[in-house]
């Protein structure tokens, strides 16, 4: 007792209480971590963690997980990863990490909360990776591939033709060509494929070459930039391609009326130069025009969402990023993006990055626009210092 006291390790609050000892967190081993994990919070209304989605888990939880099972530089996975806590959390301990989610919602929610982390470690002069995202799998299209068209590309065309509205022809000018609707071909691209440039220049050839000035290109994923190879391609062979997207809603079990066939979204930007000389050339990027594809709207909304979309298409974009010195098959780099939040709903339409580039010449940039409906949309952009 008196060595405690010696060491100001008895505290009597008033003469004539009971003395009490001091003990300070510090010194404590703490208590072993049982089964029944109930000292961390759920995420709650008023949590600043909370991001809108509904069975996200509290970082604290994922950051004892995390530490427990891996060593910095370790791989962390998370193959349902919903609003991405786990990459987020992995990436703030400095482990590496792979998501999946079959939610666009999932997705789009966790590349917030990325950038969010990102930007967090950036300000408190820590590294971060770059990251990406990829679609990989075509589940439900493989799966009415094989139930529904046995397999076959021929009923494929046949069945997207026919709610398309458009006949099938006969004796085709041309293997690519398939259809004519009001006086224009249609082309549709395979159900496993994307459509490319490659694919766009053949097609454009294909019906210039049977006389035709228009011609309906259809298919589920187009190839990014295909915007500039089409209107090259107008310009060359007097032929417009119109890039349509094939609406989910066909696969729908006994769907007899055709849904919507929507043009593809249309997103343009170009650079913004500031400063003198070439040395002190500083680079963003504008946004000129923005209509998303309103493929994902249903029917009901969609004659007034058309309206407010070529009215104020920036209006439908959610979160755009640029990644100012780009190459294909490497990592998108977030090297500046803007995104709406819950409580700030603005957004700019120029980046605020005053990028410098090291030296003279050409560069790629790259800009990438999520919708609200959680769609990508990408192009490429020149920049020339
Ligand atoms: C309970 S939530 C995950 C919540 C997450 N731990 C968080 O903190 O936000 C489960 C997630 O798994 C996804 N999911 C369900 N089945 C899946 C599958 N077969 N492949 C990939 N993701 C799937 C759902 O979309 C959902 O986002």
């Amino acid at each position: 007792m008196q060595s405690l006291i010696d060491r100001g390790l008895v505290v009597q609050t008033r003469p004539g209480t009971v003395p009490m000892r001091k003990s300070y967190l510090s010194d404590s081993k703490g208590v072993q971590v049982g089964t029944w994990w109930d000292d961390i919070s759920m995420i709650r209304g008023w949590s600043h963690e909370k991001t809108g989605f509904a069975t996200q888990k509290p970082s604290a939880l994922l950051e004892r997980i995390i530490r427990a099972t891996s060593e910095p530089g370790d791989l962390v996975g998370d193959f349902f990863c919903g609003s991405g806590v786990t990459g987020t959390v992995a990436e703030h301990l400095g482990r590496r990490w792979i998501m999946a989610d079959l939610g666009r919602f999932a997705i789009h929610t966790s590349r917030k909360s990325l950038i969010e982390a990102q930007r967090e470690l950036h300000a408190s002069e820590k590294s971060y990776r770059a990251f990406d995202i990829y679609n990989l799998g075509r589940y439900e299209r493989q799966w009415w591939q094989k139930a529904s068209l046995k397999g076959a590309d021929e009923e494929h065309r046949r069945v997207v033709l026919e709610f398309f509205q458009a006949e099938m022809l006969q004796n085709v000018p041309s293997p690519l060509i398939h259809g004519r609707k009001n006086g224009a071909f249609c082309h549709v691209a395979s159900i496993d494929s994307m459509f490319s440039r490659q694919d766009a220049s053949a097609v454009a050839r294909a019906a210039a070459a049977a006389g035709g000035r228009e011609c309906y290109c259809l298919a589920w994923e187009f190839e990014m930039d295909l915007r500039l190879t089409v209107a090259a391609l107008e310009q060359e062979l007097v032929v417009k391609l119109k890039l349509v997207q094939i609406p989910r809603e066909i696969m729908e079990r006994n769907r007899k009326s055709p849904p919507p066939f929507l043009e593809m979204a249309v997103l343009e930007a170009e650079p913004v130069y500031r400063g003198k000389g070439k040395e002190d050339r500083l680079v963003d990027l504008k946004l000129t025009k923005f209509l998303p594809s309103l493929a994902e709207v249903p029917t009901k909304e969609l004659q007034a969402l058309k309206e407010r979309a070529v009215k104020s298409g920036f209006d439908f974009i959610d979160f755009w990023a640029v990644d100012f010195d780009w190459h294909p098959n490497k990592p998108f780099n977030h090297h500046w993006q803007d995104y709406r939040t819950r409580k700030d709903r603005s957004l700019k339409t120029v980046s605020e990055a005053g990028r410098q580039y090291a030296k003279p010449g050409k560069y790629t940039a790259c800009v990438k626009v999520v919708d609200v409906f959680g769609c990508d949309t990408s192009i490429t952009v020149e920049v020339k210092i």
